[in-house]
């Protein structure tokens, strides 16, 4: 899978993709992840990508020439599933949408900041607005970080035990169960016996009525 990101601040996004996990998928081949700085596809001279709103108001905008001219650039050297842009008022992130994407072969991510993109831009280019939930951040850099993580991890051949993704939260639609490791004993507080039980169809019982409960009470919402 290759991932475009496409930002006027690509130094934020240099770190989240640097460590552990995802600097293994990358190191592995199966993931490459591009950061483009918008900036230099600016032609005005300050490299500005951004201008007043038309209308009035306040904030500014971000300009569409230099974003088209990069992602009509990137659409001329391969062919893309998705361009998505992050956006407070895009789709809130779920899990359902993070297995989608990491089944596909090219992406581009599109960062908004300031007030946020030409509108033209979202109307000719974008094929999904993503959002990570209601509340408002400087950028979408760190919103792009989220969806990365949460695609390039399901990435085939990227975690090394492939079941563990199966088994995270959210993707059974029930929150992961109590987990625990030794000791067995701290503080006098004790790990549950059932799973030092080595009952392994009951362990799993257990599991399962742990996983429910848990969601009931934290998640009703993931039942409905
Ligand atoms: Cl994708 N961008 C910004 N700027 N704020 C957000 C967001 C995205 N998702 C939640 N808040």
């Amino acid at each position: 899978m290759r991932i475009d990101i496409l930002t006027i601040l690509p130094k934020l996004l240099e770190s989240p993709f640097s460590d552990s996990i995802m600097k293994r998928a990358q190191e592995n081949g199966c993931v490459e992840i591009h950061l483009h700085d918008i900036r230099k596809y600016s032609l005005d001279k300050h490299h500005k990508v951004d201008d007043y709103q038309y209308g009035g108001g306040a904030g500014m905008v971000m300009s569409i020439e230099p974003i088209a001219r990069l992602i009509e650039k990137l659409k001329s050297e391969r062919d893309y599933d998705e361009i998505i842009y992050m956006t407070p008022d895009g789709e809130v992130l779920e899990q359902k949408y993070c297995n989608q994407f990491s089944l596909l072969k090219n992406i581009i991510i599109l960062c908004g900041h300031y007030k946020g993109v030409d509108e033209r831009i979202r109307e000719h280019f974008i094929t999904k607005e993503i959002s990570i939930g209601s509340y408002v951040l400087s950028g979408g850099e760190l919103a792009a970080a989220v969806l990365v993580d949460a695609i390039v991890r399901l990435v085939p051949g990227v975690l090394n035990n492939e079941t563990s993704a199966l088994t995270d939260s959210f993707q059974d639609k029930l929150l992961s169960p109590p987990i625990y490791t030794r000791p067995p004993e701290y503080n006098n507080w004790k790990v549950p016996s059932i799973l030092l039980s080595g009952n392994q169809p009951e362990i799993e019982k257990w599991r399962e009525e742990q996983s429910l409960n848990r969601t009931k009470k934290r998640r009703p919402d993931l039942l409905d």
